[in-house]
């Protein structure tokens, strides 16, 4: 029984540094050449889309089903937009579409096709940041700051709708994206400062 056991844990040895070896060595491979890292596997119902995100038309291989969060995210590295509920309830993925903010996780990717789709990443004109995000930092608008970029993405929406009228418009159009720090107030103040600051009134 011993001796069993003994040449158990030589093989798992074994088999542990051979596999380490192989991953190492294939980690190696794909730093020296990126394109050779294995990519998503295909299968017969994915399908092949371009989508337009902050400006660039990118293609991208999915299933029918992969919502434009997990696009984002899982196929073009775009991390900025967030995935907190994953079923439209906490506005952490808010990304424009057209101009139109809409909750990403609820959004087929396929659908997006021939539109623009801003995220986060796209706001910002390198090296100015947005407004908003500008507003955001001047007034703690944050403290985990999980939920932050979908709350800019709406704040921006809704300054450009004009509905930043009031405390209580600018909470009531916000209602959609939850922060469970609880930055409330300090977003309102960000959205105020970053709608008189673009003229309009708050
Ligand atoms: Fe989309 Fe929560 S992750 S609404
Ligand atoms: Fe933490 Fe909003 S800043 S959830």
């Amino acid at each position: 029984m011993a001796e069993l056991e003994v040449t158990r844990r030589r093989f798992l040895g074994a088999s542990a540094a051979t596999a380490g070896g192989v991953v190492a060595a294939n980690r190696l491979a794909w730093a020296a050449d990126p394109a050779a890292q294995p990519g998503p596997v295909r299968t017969p119902d994915m399908i092949d889309i371009v989508l337009e995100v902050n400006g660039r038309r990118q293609a991208v291989t999915v299933e029918p089903r992969t919502n434009l969060l997990d696009a984002l995210r899982e196929h073009l590295s775009l991390t900025g937009t967030k995935k907190g509920c994953d079923r439209g309830s906490c506005g952490a993925c808010t990304v424009h579409i057209d101009g139109r903010r809409v909750n990403s996780c609820l959004t087929l990717a396929a659908r997006c096709e021939g539109k623009a789709i801003t995220t986060i990443e796209g706001l910002a004109r390198d090296p100015e940041l947005h407004p908003v995000q500008a507003a955001f930092i001047a007034h703690d608008g944050f403290q985990c700051g999980y939920c932050t970029p979908g709350q800019i993405m709406s704040a921006v929406a809704l300054i450009e709708e004009g509905r930043a009228v009031s405390d209580d418009a600018i909470r009531e159009w916000m209602s959609g994206n939850l922060c469970r720090c609880g930055a409330y107030p300090n977003i309102v103040a960000a959205i105020k400062d970053a709608t008189r600051n673009s003229g309009q009134e708050s």
